[in-house]
């Protein structure tokens, strides 16, 4: 048999050798090259079934339904709910509690009679059991698979059909066929190529849970962000309970949505009404100014808080906390040249309430 020999594919610009090289010769980067799985023997054109040629108005389609996850604000960055036989990505931060979100997702959807199943690489059963124990409501009837090798959870997803399935995280899943290890660049592209046949094929919907890298990009570079409907990101900020979810990339609805969800001792709770939790008490102190912001279809208020002091230091500080650096020093230059402010010699510091 003639050996399948692996290329090696750079993950910045897609460059191809047949060996490994340190550096791209093509875009110049170092050690992007990443070995991927021989493609299948060349098909001789005569031999392949020609696919079917349909105008748009042979096509059947029912009316667009969405499957509710019953997260109401997960459901509004969505567009609504999920798209049956969608494949979406949630991405975010260790800890920021992508797992949390989930799996409080399925607990309710399978509540409300939609068969769910949920591939857990990360954790083990019990684990998850135990972290299902402190959400609300029935958890008996969540169906679990503790496996990280590609072909087995897709046969399993395959057999099972359930309507939606979570995939915690795509990182741990690992091909066979490929000798790279679990979480590179080549797994990651062939396990998210493996997911996306048997969602479209079957009708499932794919929820994928994707890692972030220290620079804040989706591990794996754009390669999974285009494969997939829908690009959630989950962030949130150290030491505050609010998790802010955004759509970074939605095929099924706009991506000008923003959810958001508080983390308690019992999950996720939503957050319809965001502007409470961004206007602090009191705020007609000097120095405080409330700001309206559309996200979405919905107004946001929030509070900025400035402070300026006289500075003993050589170069004044200027700090900001929510607020862009560099759209700091437009203002206060503006202000200095323009308005006469004299704020060359004050400390400048300003902050969004809230976080
Ligand atoms: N009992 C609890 N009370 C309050 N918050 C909790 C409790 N247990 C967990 N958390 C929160 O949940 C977070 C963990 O959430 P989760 O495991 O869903 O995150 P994740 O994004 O899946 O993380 P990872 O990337 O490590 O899988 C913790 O950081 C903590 O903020
Ligand atoms: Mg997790």
């Amino acid at each position: 048999m003639a050996r399948n020999r692996s290329i090696f594919v750079c993950g910045g610009c897609g460059y191809q050798s047949p060996r490994w090289l340190g550096r791209c010769p093509d875009c110049g980067a170092w050690n992007t090259l990443q070995e991927e799985a021989p493609s299948g023997p060349g098909m001789v054109a005569d031999r392949v079934p020609l696919p079917q040629v349909v105008t748009l108005g042979e096509v059947e389609a029912g009316l667009e339904r969405r499957i509710v996850t019953g997260m109401g604000e997960f459901d509004r960055v969505l567009g609504g709910g999920l798209v049956p036989g969608s494949l979406v990505l949630v991405g975010g931060e260790p800890g920021v509690g992508k797992s949390t979100l989930l799996l409080q997702a399925l607990l309710r959807m399978e509540a409300a009679g939609i068969s769910t199943m949920l591939v857990s690489g990360e954790e083990s059963a019990a684990q998850v059991k135990l972290r299902a124990r402190r959400l609300e409501g029935p958890i008996d009837g969540l169906r679990l698979v503790g496996e990280t090798r590609c072909e087995p959870v897709m046969a399993c997803i395959e057999e099972h059909a359930p309507a939606v399935c979570v995939v915690d995280s795509v990182q741990t899943l690992w091909s066979d066929s490929l000798s790279s290890a679990p979480g590179s660049v080549s797994q990651i592209r062939e396990a998210t190529g493996q997911l996306l046949r048997v969602a479209k094929g079957k009708g499932i919907t794919l929820v994928l849970v994707g890692h972030v890298t220290k620079s804040g990009d989706l591990a794996g570079p754009r390669v999974l962000e285009h494969m997939v409907d829908a690009v959630l990101a989950f962030d949130g900020e150290r030491g505050q309970p609010y998790r802010i979810l955004r759509s970074v990339k939605n095929r099924f609805g706009s991506t000008n949505e923003v959810g958001v969800f508080q983390m308690t001792g019992g999950g996720l709770i939503d957050v319809p009404d965001p502007s409470s939790l961004f206007l602090q008490e009191g705020s007609s102190s000097p120095g405080a100014s409330v700001l309206a912001a559309m996200e979405g279809t919905r107004c946001l208020l929030a509070e900025v808080q400035a402070l300026v002091t006289p500075s003993g230091l050589a170069m004044p500080r200027r700090v900001t906390r929510g607020v862009d650096h560099n759209r700091l020093a437009m203002i206060v230059a503006v202000l200095s040249r323009r308005a006469g402010m004299g704020l060359g010699e004050c400390d400048i510091f300003a902050n969004i309430a809230g976080g």
